[in-house]
């Protein structure tokens, strides 16, 4: 009986063990990130030491955790988005912004002010193609999550409500392994991929803090029918390209105004397939963090073990981080190599343009 009882024990163990492996959600204690009072002997609990206590009866704010401006890219398990370590995480580094304000967002908080030149304006915004139900204001800042921002579900205005339940949520349908399925990702804040609400693609666990051609975030890419100048969160695909696009429309919409729809093209394209022929025939077949390319949901298979090594012309798709970092970047527009100086063959442009000699 107790040899009975200690086998059920153990086996009941391993599954609460297996089950928050597979689970990959923040873990350690409460205290380490939640205060009841913002009081502890008298004295504030917020990492700021800040008498003003946060949302959630959080230590920090999403800045304060996660732009924490050390000389590390991730502190405790907190992935950081502004940081002098030498290496960035897949979206970059707020601090090339700090630095030169054309390299990014000017994101409030981190940011003391807006973009000197552009404002609080995205341009290329089109209120019909952000989903959206208040829209982006131009009255307000830039910020992380809500209508301003980029993550969590922009219908809510309030930061904290837009990414309610993400921290503590189960994404591993989003990470690589068995679990991993496009089934069911986007329904809500923690089944979207990084928090973005709606949209998919596959969670490298480290946010890329090691890259290789193997090791990396994938990002969906889709075909469309039409692109008209209205978006709706029932209408979309979880395309990275349309997460830009609820700000930057006009540079993802089709027709006049966009992009156009076949070359000769108006804007340059995105979510469009590279195609098989002409220069894009002698692409890479290497995928490269340089200029990366997004999938169709037919190679992004349930159960996706890993990062998929390869570029396929005739499969693969241009997307908007085929050529920008979503946070900042060390060049102009965010961009992931210059545009304005010399491009060595099959670097940046020249890597699906193979056949545009090196300028
Ligand atoms: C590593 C940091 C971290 C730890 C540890 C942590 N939390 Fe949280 N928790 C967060 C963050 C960040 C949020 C707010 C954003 C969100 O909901 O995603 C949050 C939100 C919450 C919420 C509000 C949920 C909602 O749906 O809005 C509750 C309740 C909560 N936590 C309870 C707990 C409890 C209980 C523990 C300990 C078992 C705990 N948390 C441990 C970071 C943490
Ligand atoms: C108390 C500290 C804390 C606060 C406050 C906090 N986060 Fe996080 N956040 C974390 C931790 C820890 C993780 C890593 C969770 C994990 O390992 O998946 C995380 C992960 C994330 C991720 C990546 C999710 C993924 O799939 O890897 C995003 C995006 C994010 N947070 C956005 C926000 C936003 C937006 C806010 C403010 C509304 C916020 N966080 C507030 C601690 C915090
Ligand atoms: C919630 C709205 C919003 C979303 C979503 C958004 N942006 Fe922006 N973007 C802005 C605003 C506002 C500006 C102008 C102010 C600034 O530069 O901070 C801007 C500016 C830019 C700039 C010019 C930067 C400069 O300083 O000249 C680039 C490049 C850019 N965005 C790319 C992207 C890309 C790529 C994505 C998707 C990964 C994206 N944006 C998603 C709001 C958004
Ligand atoms: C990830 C691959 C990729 C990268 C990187 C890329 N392009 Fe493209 N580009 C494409 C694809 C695909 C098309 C559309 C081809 C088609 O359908 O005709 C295109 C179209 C164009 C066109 C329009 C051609 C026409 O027929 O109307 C120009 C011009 C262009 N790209 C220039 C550039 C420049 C300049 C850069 C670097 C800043 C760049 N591209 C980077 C894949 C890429
Ligand atoms: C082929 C590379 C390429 C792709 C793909 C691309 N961009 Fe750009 N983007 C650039 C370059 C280069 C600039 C610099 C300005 C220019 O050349 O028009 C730029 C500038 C911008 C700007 C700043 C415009 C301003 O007025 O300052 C925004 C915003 C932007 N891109 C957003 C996007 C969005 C959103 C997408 C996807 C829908 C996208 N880009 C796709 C290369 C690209």
């Amino acid at each position: 009986m107790k040899k009975t009882l200690i086998t059920m024990f153990l086996v009941f163990l391993s599954a609460i063990f297996i089950y928050s492996y597979a689970d990959a959600k923040v873990s350690g204690v409460c205290s380490s990130c939640h205060t009841m009072h913002n009081s502890q002997d008298g004295a504030p609990m917020t990492f700021d030491s800040s008498a003003t206590p946060n949302g959630k009866l959080l230590r920090g704010s999403c800045v304060g955790c996660h732009a924490q401006n050390t000389s590390s890219n991730i502190v405790d398990s907190i992935p950081q988005v502004y940081h002098s370590d030498p290496t960035d995480l897949a979206a970059g580094n707020f601090s090339y912004v700090v630095t030169a304000d054309s390299s990014g967002h000017n994101v409030e908080g981190i940011l003391t002010s807006a973009d000197g030149v552009l404002g609080n304006t995205p341009p290329g915004y089109n209120s019909g193609y952000d989903p959206s139900l208040t829209g982006f204001s131009t009255a307000s800042r830039l910020v992380c999550a809500g209508s301003n921002g980029c993550h969590g579900n922009r219908d809510s205005s309030d930061e904290w409500d837009a990414v309610s339940g993400g921290h503590h949520g189960d994404d591993s349908i989003l990470k690589y392994g068995a679990g991993f399925t496009l089934t069911g990702q986007g329904a809500d804040v923690p089944t979207s991929y990084r928090f973005l609400y709606k949209i998919k693609g596959a969670e490298d666990s480290d946010w890329q803090d090691t890259v290789t051609a193997t090791d990396h975030n994938e990002y969906l890419a889709e075909t469309y029918a039409t692109r008209g100048t209205t978006d709706s969160w029932a209408n979309m695909k979880g395309t990275i390209s349309e997460l830009c696009s609820e700000c930057h429309s006009t540079f993802h919409l089709g027709g006049t105004s966009g992009i156009g729809s076949a070359s000769p093209w108006l804007r340059h394209p995105t979510d469009v397939v590279i195609p098989s022929s002409g220069e894009f025939a002698s692409i890479s077949t290497t995928y490269s963090d340089q200029t990366p390319v997004g999938r169709p949901a037919a190679s992004l298979t349930s159960g996706l073990t890993a990062a998929i090594g390869t570029v396929a012309a005739g499969t693969d798709r241009v997307i908007c981080l085929s050529c920008h970092r979503a946070h900042g970047s060390q060049y102009p527009d965010s961009l992931r190599y210059s545009y304005q100086t010399t491009l060595s063959s099959g670097t940046g442009c020249l890597r699906c343009h193979t056949q545009k000699d090196p300028y």
